[in-house]
Formats: C-alpha cells, sequence, structure tokens
C-alpha cells in the first residue's frame, strides 16, 4: 500500500512563499522546485536538471522560464526544455517532471498522483467557507519532523491541550472530548461526531464553564465579562482525509446564541514532506472584527504558540518511534483516542484505494 494518497491536492506553499526567487521543497518524498514566473503563474518542477542532476533550484527565473544555474538550460512550465546556450537542436528528453498546481484561497496547491485525474478534482473544498462572509485571515507555516499520521492523531485528540497548551487553546473542560466531565464543569458535555464523504465532522457543546485561556481572553477582550461569569463554549470541526482541518471554536455568554459570541476558524492542512516529516500550513480566519488586524494577530499568535508546542511533542515522539522500530510491543490507548482511529481508518481507506497503482508505490511503512 502507498505511504501517503496521491490523487489529492495538497498544499505545497503559502501564496506568498512563491515568488521569482526559486524554492526547494519536498512533497511526498519528491524533491521539487516551486517558482512564479514572470506572469505570475506558480510552476512546480522536479528540482533535478536532466542533464548534470543540479537542483534547478539552485538556477534564477528568467521570464516564463527557470535557468539551470550550471550550464544554462531552461525550462518552461510544463518541464520541457527550450534553450540550451551554445547549442541549436535540443535533446528529445531534455525534460523535467512538471506537477499540476493551482493557487486558491492563499495557498499554491499541487497534484502529485495521476495529472489525469487532476482537473476533475476540487483543490481546496475544506476552503469553500472563504468564498462566504467577510474575514480577516493571517496564515503561517511550520515544518515538524514526524509522520503525518501523528499530527493526525494529535489533531483528532484535544483532550492533549490540557497538558500541552495549558495557557492558550487547552484546560481541563477539554476531557469532556472523553466524555468525562471536567472537574469545575457544572453542565453535561454533548458531543457529537459523524462520518461524512471523505471525512468526519465533530462537534462539542460546553454550558456554564471556563474556556481555555485564548477564548475566555479574546471574550472578554472583545464582548467584555466580568470576573467569575461562566461561558458557553462550542468547539465544532471537520476532517476531510488525509490531512486537512478546519477548527471553529466559539465562546459566548450562557445562554446566548453563538453569532453573540466569539468565533474563529483555523484551517490546518498538512502535507507529508516524506515518511517522517511534514509541512504544516495553517490560516487563521475571523469574522467578528475581519478590519481590525489586531484581532486576526491575536489569534494567529495564540495558535502559532500552541502549535509550536505540539511540534516539541510531536517530534519526540517521532524519535522515540525510529528508535523503538523493533519493539513490537503494542501501544496503550485511552477514550480519547477514538477519534484518532476513525482519521486512520479513512486515511487507510483512501490509501487502498490507491493501492491499485503499482507506478506510485513506494517503499517502508507509514508508522
Ligand atoms: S546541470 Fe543543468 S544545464 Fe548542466
Ligand atoms: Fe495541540
Amino acid at each position: 500500500m502507498h505511504m501517503y494518497p496521491h490523487n489529492v491536492w495538497y498544499v505545497a506553499a503559502l501564496a506568498r512563499e512563491i515568488s521569482a526567487t526559486p524554492l526547494a521543497r519536498r512533497i511526498l518524498g519528491e524533491r521539487l522546485v516551486l517558482f512564479r514566473t514572470a506572469s505570475g503563474n506558480p510552476v512546480a518542477l522536479a528540482d533535478r536538471c536532466p542533464h548534470r542532476q543540479l537542483p534547478l533550484s539552485r538556477g534564477r527565473v528568467l521570464g516564463e522560464h527557470i535557468q539551470c544555474g550550471y550550464h544554462g538550460a531552461q525550462f518552461d512550465a510544463a518541464g520541457r526544455c527550450r534553450l540550451v546556450p551554445g547549442q541549436s537542436e535540443i535533446p528529445d528528453h531534455a525534460a523535467v517532471r512538471s506537477c499540476p498546481v493551482r493557487e486558491r484561497h492563499g495557498f499554491i496547491w499541487i497534484w502529485m498522483g495521476d495529472a489525469d485525474l487532476a482537473a476533475a478534482a476540487d483543490p481546496a473544498p475544506i476552503c469553500s467557507f472563504l468564498d462566504r462572509g467577510n474575514w480577516g485571515t493571517l496564515d503561517a507555516y511550520i515544518h515538524i519532523a514526524c509522520n503525518y499520521e501523528l499530527i493526525n492523531d494529535n489533531l483528532a485528540d484535544i483532550t492533549h491541550t490540557e497538558f500541552v497548551h495549558p495557557t492558550t487553546l487547552g484546560n481541563e473542560s477539554m476531557r469532556a472530548a472523553r466524555g468525562e466531565l471536567a472537574p469545575e464543569s457544572s453542565s453535561i458535555p454533548r458531543f457529537e461526531a459523524n462520518l461524512v464523504d471523505g471525512g468526519m465532522n465533530f462537534r462539542l457543546s460546553l454550558t456554564g464553564t471556563r474556556p481555555a485561556p485564548s477564548f475566555e481572553n479574546a471574550y472578554r477582550r472583545v464582548r467584555g465579562l466580568k470576573a467569575g461569569l461562566a461561558l458557553d463554549f462550542q468547539l465544532e470541526f471537520s476532517f476531510r482525509a488525509p490531512a486537512f482541518w478546519l477548527f471553529s471554536p466559539t465562546a459566548m455568554k450562557s445562554g446566548t446564541p453563538a453569532a453573540e459570541g466569539v468565533s474563529t476558524s483555523g484551517l490546518i492542512l498538512i502535507t507529508p514532506e516524506d515518511r517522517t516529516s511534514s509541512h504544516y500550513f495553517h490560516k487563521i480566519c475571523q469574522s467578528y472584527a475581519p478590519e481590525v488586524e489586531a484581532e486576526t494577530r491575536y489569534w494567529l499568535d495564540e495558535t502559532c504558540r500552541a502549535f509550536d508546542e505540539d511540534k516539541v511533542v510531536l517530534e519526540a515522539q517521532q524519535r522515540n518511534l525510529e528508535c523503538d522500530a523493533g519493539d513490537a510491543s503494542a501501544p496503550v490507548s485511552f477514550r480519547g483516542d477514538w477519534m484518532g482511529f476513525q482519521v486512520r481508518k479513512l486515511v487507510r481507506a483512501m490509501l487502498a484505494a490507491e493501492s491499485g497503482q503499482p507506478r506510485l508505490l513506494e517503499s517502508g511503512a507509514a508508522r
């Protein structure tokens, strides 16, 4: 079975990362060069000149071409060699792989699988909410040295937030995701999870509680909150295989509608770099004060702090998994892991659906 699904649009880069300066990035184990031509089009080519294998990312963009930094051969956006300095004929096989790319919602999306299937697939269904309403958005990129499925486990399990993010996104109220009352909670937690085509939707509702610090502080600042007053808290998230997440938390005064609360939406879009490392793209979106950049910046800062805390945990986990590769002992499971199991099943189903395409097979196994 493949290590990661190929026939899906992944995020290759934040749109603002791509310019006339070539960017080297590995995606699904393949070395690519990403750049923007003079006409503004993003391009993704194999990062290896077919002449003497210098990475094309060591070259420079000239108009609609990229020029190799060794002997000056030029390649167009389709990967065809268009010019060899000092000779008029161009060898037939002088070409590099070109991957389909699209620019949408502030991301550069890339298709690493069967190119014939790319046109019919939607690059960013999980981002479609951005087409409706007015949003203030900011984005960021983190490199995390762990397998992408460890990140899925992390995002599917909000019970870790109490321990990893106690100053931002977590507190004991998140124990409700295990169906357990938090010590200070005054209500029965309600949660529901529904499998949908290619993913899962989840919703957690708490009444009369103390949301985690980032949410409580935001509500206090934006709507005003008397000390000690309880809030209602609602968390919705959507997962779409293989590794796309949309989180929408809302803090509101107890008994009032969510529209009167403070709500954000956070996209987390993971692209495997290889078996043991991942690209983590995230975008924070808020519509309660879309024109106030300080509000959007607040959420970006809070989430960046929290995700850096996740990075420390995830990379330490991966290192342990690597050095215990021969240890056959089965990991212990807790009740909070059940959503992670559902997510792994959805990814397995996607991988199984692709397993009939041997030319995409890679060696090794996902952890
Ligand atoms: S290595 Fe690229 S032109 Fe020679
Ligand atoms: Fe986390």
